[in-house]
């Protein structure tokens, strides 16, 4: 499975913080927007992704995480040259994907839960196993802002509406899609929207239709943040800051995801975050790193 990561738009809602830096190059507490769903894709397990961006934020996205081999992945890059909708990403993206199948993930969504290495390991194996669509939902209080699931009594997503008046449920479609490669034709047959973007929602619809969309809820033990507006971008920034320094661990932590899923080394890891001695990011790397070095103790069984 390839994966896409869409972190293009204008970030208006976000002016005038956006109107020379990128949204997802703001930082999220302490780190880069896009290390949250850039480690989405590598918590899946996957190692080519395509980042898609303006032509005026590009270079600062190479510059930041150049071709990846740092982090044992390899990474793309591709011009979306005016924002066109999410489901643009897979006309942009169609040649990347070649025969696979795609994850694509929105380069705003910040997702954080025990378990949800699993959550992404059944969706992953969902759509390579029988294609389709999965798509992750999360309850919210504010469906109307959001692609919205209408469920049946058997639990069955019977449709997906974009940011209903009068909304079906009270799941959100999160920006986390996995799909079966027969995605790179419906994204090239939906039209425009009033809005004159390609909705991904339209996509989803289509598998809906086909009796090939799966939903999968996050419980209430996850966190689904967005970041488009200055109030969401602050609540997430606070939300990360109080589990890590809660819990000692970081969220969102390519390097040490990249470690753990033995993309790379212990010594890499060290290397990586001796880039960046002097944050206590650069230390958590680090210490990260040494603590993998160590020989795991015997755990003796009690008899
Ligand atoms: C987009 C999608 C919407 C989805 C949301 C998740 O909304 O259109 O279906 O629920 O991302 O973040 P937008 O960010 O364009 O308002």
């Amino acid at each position: 499975m390839r994966g896409i990561l869409l972190a293009g738009g204008t970030g208006s809602r976000l002016h005038p913080t956006t109107r020379a830096v990128c949204k997802q190059l703001l930082p999220v507490y302490d780190k880069p927007m896009i290390f949250y769903p850039l480690s989405v894709l590598m918590l899946a397990g996957i190692r080519e992704i395509l980042v898609i961006s303006t032509p005026e934020a590009l270079p600062a996205f190479r510059a930041l995480l150049g071709d990846g081999a740092d982090l044992g992945i390899e990474l793309q890059y591709a011009e979306q040259d005016r924002p066109r909708g999410i489901a643009d990403a897979l006309v942009v993206g169609r040649d990347f994907v070649g025969d696979d199948d795609v994850a694509l993930v929105l380069g705003d969504n910040l997702f954080h839960g025990a378990g949800f290495s699993d959550v992404l390991a059944h969706c992953r194996a969902t759509v390579e196993h029988r294609g389709g669509a999965v798509l992750v939902g999360h309850v919210v209080a504010d469906p109307a802002r959001y692609g919205v699931a209408a469920i049946d009594d058997d639990g069955r997503l019977t449709a997906v509406v974009e940011k209903p008046a009068d909304p079906p449920s009270d799941v959100a479609v999160t920006g986390l899609y996995f799909y079966g490669n027969d995605v790179l034709d419906v994204a090239a047959d939906v039209e425009p929207s009033a809005r004159g973007e390609l909705e991904i929602t339209d996509v989803n619809a289509a598998y809906v239709r086909r009796g090939t969309a799966e939903l999968v809820t996050l419980g209430r033990g996850f966190a689904w943040l967005d970041t488009g507006t200055h109030a969401s971008l602050l609540d997430a920034a606070q939300y990360v800051a109080v589990v890590e320094s809660r819990h000692g661990v970081r969220i969102a932590c390519p390097e040490e995801i990249a470690l753990r899923m033995g993309f790379i080394s212990p010594a890499q890891a060290r290397r990586l975050g001796e880039l960046s001695a002097s944050s206590d990011y650069g230390r958590y790397v680090v210490a990260v790193a040494d603590q993998a070095d160590r020989p795991t103790p015997t755990v003796l069984e009690a008899v």
